[in-house]
């Protein structure tokens, strides 16, 4: 697998992937203009074709996990798990120092994908995402606190 940072010209990859992944995904232009964004970072993993992607945003020495994505065929075999740690290791390089995300409280995968990788439960935001024809759902608010290293070129 590889696991390649992304360009702008990777936009239409990542909304396709995104679609796949979430009811309302994000169009070319959504992922475009994302990745324009200050601070931004987007990884792509490829197996023989791009599979997954993690977009983030890092300002000073924090970052927020945005979202991640591994098509159905590609789920469960460590693409995630890679993309995450991945990301990891690149914000720890840029001076990060703890990265949070919010997920639904009942998506169990990417709850357990997250603590496998050594984020912590931080605190819970009620009725934070809307469910057709449901109650919503609590969003958990997560974070990994990551050692402190000098960044790159300092
Ligand atoms: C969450 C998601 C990114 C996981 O991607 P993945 O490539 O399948 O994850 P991995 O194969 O790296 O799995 C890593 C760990 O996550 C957990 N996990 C992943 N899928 C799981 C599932 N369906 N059920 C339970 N645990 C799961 C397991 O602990 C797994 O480790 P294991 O395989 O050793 O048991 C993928 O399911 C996905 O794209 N979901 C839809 C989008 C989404 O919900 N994104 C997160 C929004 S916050």
């Amino acid at each position: 697998m590889n696991i390649d940072q992304a360009q702008l010209a990777d936009a239409a990859t990542i909304s396709r992937l995104h679609g796949a992944c979430f009811v309302r995904g994000w169009s070319e232009r959504d992922v475009a203009n994302f990745l324009a964004s200050p601070g931004a970072i987007a990884l792509i993993a490829s197996t023989e074709k791009p599979v997954g992607f993690v977009l983030a945003r890092l300002v000073l020495d924090e970052a927020e996990l945005v979202s991640i994505g591994v098509c159905h065929a590609g789920r469960r075999s460590g693409v995630g798990r890679a993309l995450v740690e991945r990301l990891r290791s690149l914000l720890g390089e840029r001076g990060v120092r703890v990265i949070f995300l919010e997920v639904a409280a009942d998506n169990a995968s990417a709850i357990a994908l997250y603590g496998q990788v050594g984020f912590r439960s931080s605190s819970r935001r009620s009725h934070y995402y809307p469910r057709e024809n449901a109650a919503p759902i609590d969003a958990i608010v997560m974070r990994l606190d990551l050692p402190w290293r000098a960044p790159c070129g300092s």
